[in-house]
């Protein structure tokens, strides 16, 4: 079993070295991880964000835990050349097309989840957020227009095979869970969205245990804070699915706890191979602090264990380990708590 750890930059290090603390207790047999650049640190190293050999490792591996990639010197880069890149170019180049996070309430936290808390109690959905295609992958540029103004333009389309397949995701996602999908689009505007719709309803009908229902994607936003628990699975697009899993993490709380996979087809001897990412960024604000909240990085190497290597019941215990440490009150600053980073660590592994 190969783990490729890619810190990247910010607080990436920093989080990801006690999720791999916690792998590491675990001892498993034949496991190895090995370590590379990633994003802006590549690029201070090695002039690009995703180097050939970074992308060769965990392509020769069977899952990625990554940290986050984001550094304000390197803002003013041209595009290509921007940490952002290295995340979306592993997407991309991996074909890592179904990115999973999973939102919920952890007995105990309701006091920091901005919502009240018999609403954020409630909480328990997965965003299943389509991640290889939208505005994010169209065509894109700076072009003049004819009298003579500066003009941005992103592309936005999805071909119907690319909906077709985080479709099914969505819905075998479901058949394990409270067998309903909630699909968001924005059909009432745009083109791509109504052809979303449509495949959608189509993929539907392979699954007539799961009950299927659509919602505008400004509704969702609304409905999100007015009523969470009344979402299983939600899928979406790459863009709606960015900003909607931004705002669960708050209502369960902090950005801080959300893990991630972003999973394709390709399988490996273990299971399903993929990247696992806690959703926030690198928060150059207090990077290197020792400040951060590691507790989502730990969950998406618990997520790695359960999809990528086949270890249910290791990552159970992971995300048991957590779930009493924070029943015992350890909490990060983005729960309101004292804990740094590596007393979190601490926390979990003695829970373990
Ligand atoms: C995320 C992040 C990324 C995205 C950025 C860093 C490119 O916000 O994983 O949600 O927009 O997908
Ligand atoms: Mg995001």
């Amino acid at each position: 079993m190969k783990i490729a750890v890619l810190p990247g930059d910010g607080i990436g290090p920093e989080v990801t070295r006690e999720a791999v603390r916690v792998i590491e207790a675990l001892h498993l047999p034949g496991l190895e991880m090995a370590d590379a650049p990633v994003g802006g640190a590549a690029y201070k190293q090695h002039g690009h964000p995703l180097p050939a050999a970074t992308l060769d490792l965990a392509r020769g591996s069977d899952a990625i835990l990554f940290g986050a990639v984001g550094d304000p010197d390197c803002d003013s880069l041209e595009r290509a050349l921007r940490p952002e890149q290295a995340i979306l170019g592993l997407r991309r180049e991996l074909t890592l097309f179904a990115n999973l996070r999973p939102a919920r309430m952890f007995a105990g936290l309701e006091d920091a989840s901005g919502l009240k808390p018999e609403i954020a109690r409630a909480i328990d959905l997965v965003i299943v957020r389509e991640l290889n295609g939208d505005v994010y992958f169209g065509e894109k540029g700076m072009r003049t227009t004819a009298d003579g103004r500066r003009e941005g333009y992103d592309v936005m389309s999805y071909a119907e095979d690319e909906v077709r397949r985080i479709a099914h995701v969505a819905f075998r996602a479901a058949q394990g869970r409270a067998k309903r999908v909630c699909s968001v689009d924005k059909a009432n505007v745009l083109e791509t969205s109504q052809l979303w719709r449509d495949v959608v309803i189509e993929t539907a009908r392979e699954y007539p245990d799961v009950a299927l229902e659509h919602m505008y994607v400004d509704n969702a936003a609304m409905q999100l804070v007015r009523n969470p628990g009344q979402f299983d699975v939600v899928v979406t697009g790459n863009l709606f699915g960015d900003i909607l899993s931004d705002q669960a993490s708050m209502c369960v709380g902090s950005i801080g706890m959300l893990a991630s996979a972003s999973l394709g087809e390709r399988q490996t001897a273990f299971g399903t191979f993929g990247l696992y990412e806690p959703i926030h960024g690198s928060a150059p604000d207090i990077a290197g602090k020792g400040l951060a909240n590691p507790m989502a990085t730990i969950l998406s190497a618990a997520m790695l264990l359960r999809h990528s290597l086949g270890l249910e019941g290791q990552a159970a215990r992971i995300e048991a380990a957590v779930g009493r440490a924070l029943a015992d009150g350890i909490r990060g600053g983005d729960l309101g708590g004292q804990h740094g980073t590596a007393e979190i660590g601490d926390a979990v592994l003695a829970r373990l």
